[in-house]
């Protein structure tokens, strides 16, 4: 029998990455969505609001691991209900998902969070997992998630919290909007062009889920990102030569502020900020990261 792994969140962009990349490794998959049950692409879809413990949770009973993908995009103007939304869908989905393994008979052997880097704030500064934390909402927020993750430790489960870096994909993540820009020649430096970014191809981040899955020593806070980080103009520099554009005037934060409010609606804050981080636990266990230089890292998705 196929060891059942559930995805809570996972119908978005790293969620179906890793769905497709577990069932080609003989994993059985299945999605906790707000969306109605279905039976796609090998993935079963399960109903749940994220909030209730409901018919889902007999789901939990008897699975492998969970890996909890649920949240709101940060990826939106930072109104009031939108701020709430971004915390409030983090913590319910660990609390709610906490009760359901305390209920399981036959518990999982590992519950995995994916988190986020974000928790450096905006800092040049070299950040390894035990870095200082930065200031801010963002920062707030993932200091919230962290300690409602790790608030109750579980007999049998292990629990891992991936702090995950930029991740560069095919379809869908961040790099979306910046390779627009650029196609429309307006991919230069954004803002000082001296913020970091802590990039990851989305293979290696499938690699981190499963090592956290399989590897009975895997617990605790990693650093889920690439060993090379680079600033935002060194980033923009190499995405601009491998889509065969030319040079293109920068683009000073007003315009960003401007241009991120007003067009892209979202906050500016996630392109005119940085961190500049390391994944030491991860090399520390000698994990073999497929992309270090981001060129190759573009080459392969675009
Ligand atoms: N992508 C990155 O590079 C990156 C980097 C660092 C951290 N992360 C974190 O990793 C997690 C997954 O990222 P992602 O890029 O896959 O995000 P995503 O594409 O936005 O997927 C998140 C999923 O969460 C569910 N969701 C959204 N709002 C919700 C709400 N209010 N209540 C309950 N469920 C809600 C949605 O599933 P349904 O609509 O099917 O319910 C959605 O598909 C997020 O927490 C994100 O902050 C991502």
């Amino acid at each position: 029998m196929h060891k059942k792994i559930i995805l809570a969140g996972g119908s978005g962009f790293l969620g179906q990455s890793l769905a497709a990349f577990l069932i080609d490794k003989g994993y059985e998959v299945v999605v906790l969505s707000r969306q109605s049950p279905a039976f796609k692409d090998g993935v079963q879809y399960v109903q749940w609001d994220g909030v209730h413990l409901e018919d889902w949770m007999s789901e939990v009973d008897g699975s492998y691991a969970i890996i909890n993908f649920t949240g709101k995009s940060v990826n939106c103007i930072y109104t009031k209900k939108n701020r709430a939304e971004i915390v409030h869908s983090r913590l319910n989905s660990v609390k709610v998902l906490r009760t359901a393994i305390n209920k399981a008979v036959n518990p999982p052997q590992a519950f995995i969070q994916a988190g986020s880097l974000a928790i450096f704030g905006d800092t040049t500064n070299v950040c390894a997992e035990n870095a200082p934390h930065g200031t801010g909402f963002s920062v707030n927020v993932c200091e919230q998630w962290e300690n409602e993750f790790f608030k109750e430790t579980f007999p049998s489960t292990r629990q891992v919290m991936l702090r995950i870096g930029f991740a560069l994909g095919k379809d869908g993540g961040a790099l979306e909007p910046l390779k627009k820009l650029a196609a429309f020649n307006l991919g230069g430096t954004v803002g000082s062009g001296r913020q970091y970014i802590s990039w990851l191809h989305i293979d290696d981040l499938n690699e981190m889920f499963l090592k956290s899955i399989e590897d009975q020593q895997a617990s605790g806070v990693y650093n889920a990102t690439g060993p090379s980080p680079v600033t935002n103009k060194e980033f923009m520099m190499i995405l601009r030569k491998v889509m065969n554009k030319k040079w293109a005037p920068p683009a000073p934060a007003p315009f960003v502020w401007l241009g991120a409010y007003a067009v892209m609606k979202t906050e500016p804050s996630l392109a005119l900020t940085g961190r500049n981080c390391m994944p030491k636990r991860l090399i520390d266990e000698q994990f073999t990261f497929k992309y270090t230089d981001l060129e190759h890292a573009f080459r392969a998705l675009i």
